[in-house]
């Protein structure tokens, strides 16, 4: 370990067992293409992507490069009264591979940021409808969004809830998650039982009249909580109940977007469209923190009332469209156009499934799952000691393996690179048997 790591005392690292980390620390310290370094020199194969983040490997030249010349030219400016050409240039081009009629771009820095900003333009949106009746907000139990008051409120991960309960914000309710293991473990892809549990949003439209409910947010494919593919024909009902009762629907892509399931956008893979769009992380590669909030012209145009002088959202953030990131953003959109991005992703999750569900028969492993390039492996909890099993498997891939991998408690998740060697990943999966197979 470097000098300067020795002491880790003033770092209070996020989501991390810190008093179990700093025992014995896992330090990176740099990265190129599908590999890190760690602290001691050795590679590491990174099976995560960064954390859901850099689909494109680490340190791509074009955007290394973009990112260079932008902050030597326009380090930075305010974009409140005056804007810069970098941001202008990527909120047309993102909008431009969007889902039809999703036209208009709000910049944010990160992915609960994008959350909490699209549920205020849900609020205000109905608002300026003279619908200001509508201020219940739906989310889903087991979703992540963020860890922001309103992000957190919609989202449905205990864990993330429990200290804050009094102070979640009021008006939200949740539908149920769609994860049973009697009826889809080991489903490759959506699974065909459970589109009905999408008529938990008829509860609740029936609980508080529909006319109360602003918006519902899900992720098309849940992530974070272990990779749950929503089953068949479950969006397009949600769809349909958001329609009838003049719901707008969000889709939380902060993952899903930009090439995960192989188009720029989820709602294109599943062909259905939600009214706003949430994104972040594959924006800009990882690189640079930045997110983005779509919304349609019905959206955007209803806000557009009144003075033309006064602000018509009381809403930004101070690096809202930051030029290096919106550089970086712009770069990373011009490499997946040129190289492909999207059809080797496509091309790879044969493959990615093929891998994953090899595990299907390990003693350890209760259900696999996967979508795009996203996948989970499920260990049975140890007894008495749930989340053992998967951090033990964490580190020993790292500490023993030189191998980068992600648990949530007993679950692997897996966010493979966009441009991955088919070796290389097999390789890994190879190397996490192996691991399992000495964990008790
Ligand atoms: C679906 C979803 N929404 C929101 C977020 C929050 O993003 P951030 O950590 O950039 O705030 C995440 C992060 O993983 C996510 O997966």
């Amino acid at each position: 370990m470097s000098a300067a790591l020795k002491n880790l005392d003033a770092y209070w690292m996020p989501f991390t067992a810190n008093r179990d980390f700093k025992k014995k620390p896992r330090v990176i310290k740099g990265a190129s293409g599908h590999y890190y370094t760690g602290s001691d020199g050795s590679r590491l194969y990174d099976t995560f992507s960064g954390l859901w983040t850099s689909g494109l490997g680490h340190c791509h030249p074009k955007i290394v490069a973009a990112v260079q010349k932008q902050v030597a030219t326009l380090d930075y400016c305010m974009t409140f009264q005056v804007t810069n050409d970098k941001a202008a240039a990527l909120a047309e081009k993102v909008t431009a591979m969007a889902p039809e009629g999703i036209t208009r771009c709000f910049f944010t820095n990160s992915g609960s940021e994008s959350v909490d900003t699209a549920l205020k333009i849900a609020l205000g949106y109905h608002r300026a409808r003279g619908e200001g009746n509508r201020t219940r907000l739906i989310g889903r139990e087991r979703g992540y969004h963020g860890v922001n008051f309103g992000g957190m409120s919609v989202g449905g991960m205990v864990p993330n809830r429990k200290v804050f309960s009094a102070n979640l914000i009021p008006g939200v309710d949740h539908i149920r998650h769609t994860q049973d293991l009697e009826h889809k473990a080991f489903t490759r892809g959506q699974p065909a039982w459970g589109a009905h549990l999408a008529d938990d949003l008829e509860r609740l439209c029936a609980l508080h009249d529909g006319s109360n409910i602003a918006a519902v947010i899900v992720e098309p494919v849940a992530g974070s909580t272990g990779v749950l593919p929503p089953p068949v024909g479950y969006l397009e009902r949600l769809r349909e109940i958001c329609d009838k009762h003049g719901i707008l629907l969000i889709f939380d892509e902060v993952i899903a977007a930009f090439g995960r399931l192989a188009r720029p956008f989820g709602a294109q893979r599943f062909g259905v469209m939600p009214d706003i769009i949430t994104t972040a992380k594959g924006l800009t590669n990882g690189v640079i923190p930045m997110g983005a909030v779509l919304v349609s012209d019905s959206i955007y145009d209803a806000f557009m009332q009144g003075p033309e002088h006064m602000i018509e959202l009381f809403h930004g953030y101070t690096y809202s469209g930051h030029p290096v990131a919106a550089a970086a953003g712009l770069a990373t959109m011009g490499v997946y156009e040129e190289e492909g991005t999207f059809e080797q992703a496509a091309a790879l999750e044969q493959h990615f499934e093929d891998l994953l569900h090899s595990f299907a028969d390990h003693k350890h492993v209760i259900d696999v799952r996967n979508f795009g390039l996203m996948g989970a492996i499920e260990m049975a909890p140890r007894e008495g000691a749930p989340g053992a099993r998967g951090g033990e498997a964490h580190k020993k891939c790292f500490w023993d393996e030189h191998l980068v991998i992600r648990n949530g408690m007993d679950t692997l998740q897996f966010s493979p690179f966009l441009n991955s060697r088919p070796d290389e990943m097999q390789k890994s999966f190879e190397t996490i048997r192996r691991v399992l197979d000495t964990i008790e």
